[in-house]
């Protein structure tokens, strides 16, 4: 199967808003907005272009990633810029078929040539390990709220680049966590 990626653009919004939309619909620990989220961080200053992308195949789009800024804020209050990976969402019928792998890597590509050093993710503790992905727990660097551990990951795109970086995660505003 062939599957492309490449940078969203305007004309996808609307596409990718309902694919967000139906690739969560079934999904037990979803609040079912995660569409409203990316149309919220799409408009912040957390966006970075080259890391909102669509896999395609053929002619259709049916998967979406989201790669946006984030900072990690240490006990003095010093911050490291990283990236907090919402949502990575691939139509119902084309799961299970390499989309969502695709997806991340090249995110994760793109990522690094940008400058990033670092993915954290809130995922499942089954399918992201496979891409590198750690206990964020293991680095001293926490989420703002309680979650399992096992499903708060981080992920080195440069090797060491978490060496000096432990904390609390800061979510732009527009993922609603205060
Ligand atoms: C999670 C998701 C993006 C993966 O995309 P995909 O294209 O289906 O994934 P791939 O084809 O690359 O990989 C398939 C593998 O992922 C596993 N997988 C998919 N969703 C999983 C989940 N929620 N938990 C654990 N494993 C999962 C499959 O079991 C399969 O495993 P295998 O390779 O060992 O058989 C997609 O299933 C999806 O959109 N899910 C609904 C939305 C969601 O939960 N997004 C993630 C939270 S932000």
């Amino acid at each position: 199967m062939n599957i492309t990626i490449r940078k969203e653009e305007k004309k996808d919004y609307k596409l990718v808003f309902n694919l967000v939309q139906r690739a969560f619909e079934k999904e037990l620990m979803s609040d079912h907005t995660e569409q409203e989220l990316v149309e919220r961080l799409r408009n912040s200053e957390a966006f970075v272009p080259e890391l909102s992308l669509v896999a395609e195949i053929g002619e259709q789009i049916v998967g979406y990633i989201l790669l946006s800024k984030i900072k990690i804020v240490n006990k003095t209050l010093e911050e490291t810029e990283s990236l907090a990976m919402a949502p990575v969402a691939v139509l119902p019928e084309f799961q299970g078929k390499g989309v969502g792998a695709r997806l991340i890597e090249s995110a994760h590509e793109k990522a690094k040539e940008l400058g990033f050093g670092s993915v954290v993710l809130l995922g499942h503790e089954g399918y992201y390990p496979r891409f590198g992905y750690e206990m964020a727990k293991n680095y001293g660097i926490r989420l703002p709220f309680e979650v399992p551990d096992e499903n708060c990951m981080v992920i080195e795109l440069v090797k060491g680049a978490l060496q000096h970086t432990k904390g609390i995660v800061k979510y732009p505003k527009e993922f609603g966590i205060e």
